[in-house]
């Protein structure tokens, strides 16, 4: 089993780099079966979902080949069976894009439901929703979701609430189906409309992505692209977050800080000085951190994926600051990980009360989903001692080269393999 081992307590200084986007690339991915062709795509993040993805996509007869250490060549003109296991599926969240991607290039797809993080109820009635409208049927037994339709025809959709996933799945779904299809209450992430654009270069034809209404006209063929991927804005705002959890001085760089607003408001608001530049942003935190309230929403709102690492760093800040989650209904499991290191937090379902202490102190603690692993990465570096985190898997799904890039900034931190069960005999 492997751990992060962190002496937290430093500034951090320096310049960092962000990677491509988790959360497009692992849409886009997927989208790559709806051209019989090949795709270059730039910018691809080295992290395990990516990984997992290809796996899958090379199960299904596809061939994946890395033309760089970020560029990666795919051609799915070989793909046939529009079936993803529960061996692959079970592993991330985005594997049920295949439900989409299939309905669109082969109007069948068997998936295994999804995994992901665990922070409650993750429901994908909307998504059906959209494929029924589009002429699908579909079941689930025996372990898979089945959608099949002889031919599919534009509709016009009504989320019934603003969901990132069903709006990727949907436009998968729909841009080869026969005419005009209007997708309203749509999300509008920036991974929404890198997805767009990827499609559109690939010969689509979908207009207002990014807005609350998608229209997408039908084609009957798509050809294959060479498409960078933007950059992370979780990524970014995390290490804008660390910067300013360790009173630090960081040059943030490839970035699009347009994706960065609500972040960057809120961290002004905390105290934390921040100098936006064409394609990066500086971070810095001189004096104490002051509280600040703050509610997720679906984008342009505050990012929930954002919330841990936001809740944390309110957690060192001088006065009393209220965080209400807006999108999942239990996404503050991690607090319990936050007392063992001396965090003053009281949750109340979706509102977590956050009552500011002078200093977190290092403790052993558990990463229990992505973003919550790597606020307790953020809290250990802030800390005083030494802390050891636990089911690092997590944070290693969303993150390229977390180590490296936090070490070239002056973090005191690495990552140990112990024996399964060696861990047992210390607890
Ligand atoms: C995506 O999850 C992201 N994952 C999540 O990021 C992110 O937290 C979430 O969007 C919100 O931004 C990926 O992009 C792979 P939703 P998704 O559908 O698509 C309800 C990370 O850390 N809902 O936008 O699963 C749902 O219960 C991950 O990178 C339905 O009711 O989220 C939730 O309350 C964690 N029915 C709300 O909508 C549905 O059919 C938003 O969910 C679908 C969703």
């Amino acid at each position: 089993m492997e751990k992060y081992v962190i002496n937290g307590g430093n500034a951090l200084h320096g310049e960092v780099e962000i990677s491509g986007a988790k959360n497009a690339a692992v849409a886009i991915i997927p989208a790559t079966v709806l051209a019989q062709d090949i795709c270059v795509i730039e910018n691809v993040p080295n992290i395990s979902d990516v990984s997992i993805l290809f796996q899958i996509l090379r199960d299904l007869g596809a061939n994946v080949r890395y033309l760089a250490k970020n560029t990666v060549e795919i051609d799915t003109r070989n793909i046939r069976e529009p079936v993803v296991p529960y061996e692959s599926a079970r592993h991330l969240r985005a594997s049920y894009y295949f439900l989409g991607a299939f309905l669109g290039r082969f109007g069948e797809a068997h998936v295994s439901p999804p995994g992901g993080c665990n922070f409650g109820v993750r429901p994908i009635d909307q998504h059906i929703k959209g494929f029924e409208a589009l002429g699908a049927t579909v079941t689930t037994d025996y372990g898979f979701i089945n959608a099949q339709s002889d031919e599919m025809f534009g509709a016009h959709i009504y989320l019934d609430v603003v969901s990132v996933g069903a709006t990727v799945n949907i436009m998968l779904a729909a841009v080869r189906a026969k005419g005009l299809t209007i997708l309203e209450n749509a999300a509008k992430e920036p991974h929404i409309v890198d997805l767009a654009n990827f499609l559109n270069s690939m010969g689509a034809d979908i207009r207002g992505a990014g807005t609350d209404v998608i229209k997408i006209h039908g084609v009957d063929i798509m050809h294959g692209t060479n498409y960078p991927i933007i950059p992370d804005q979780i990524e970014a705002g995390t290490y804008m977050t660390i910067a300013a959890a360790t009173g630090g001085d960081v040059l943030i760089k490839n970035v699009i800080p347009k994706h960065l607003e609500a972040i960057t408001d809120k961290l002004i608001q905390a105290g934390c000085e921040i100098e936006e530049y064409d394609d990066s942003i500086r971070v810095r935190r001189t004096g104490v951190l002051n509280k600040t309230n703050v509610k997720t929403l679906p984008h342009p709102g505050f990012p929930t994926d954002m919330q841990p690492q936001m809740t944390t760093l309110l957690s060192i800040a001088q006065g009393t600051s209220i965080v209400t989650e807006g999108v999942w209904d239990n996404r503050f499991k991690y607090v319990d990980e936050l007392h063992r290191m001396g965090a003053k937090i009281q949750v109340d379902g979706k509102v977590a009360v956050v009552e500011g202490v002078e200093q977190l102190s290092g403790a052993q603690v558990k990463a229990l989903d992505l973003r919550a692993g790597v606020a307790l990465v953020q809290a250990a570096l802030s800390a005083k001692g030494t802390s050891e985190i636990e089911d690092i898997h997590w944070v290693e799904r969303g993150y390229e080269d977390l180590i490296g890039k936090l070490q070239k900034i002056g973090a005191d931190i690495k990552k140990v393999t112990i024996p399964d069960g060696a861990f047992a005999k210390n607890a």
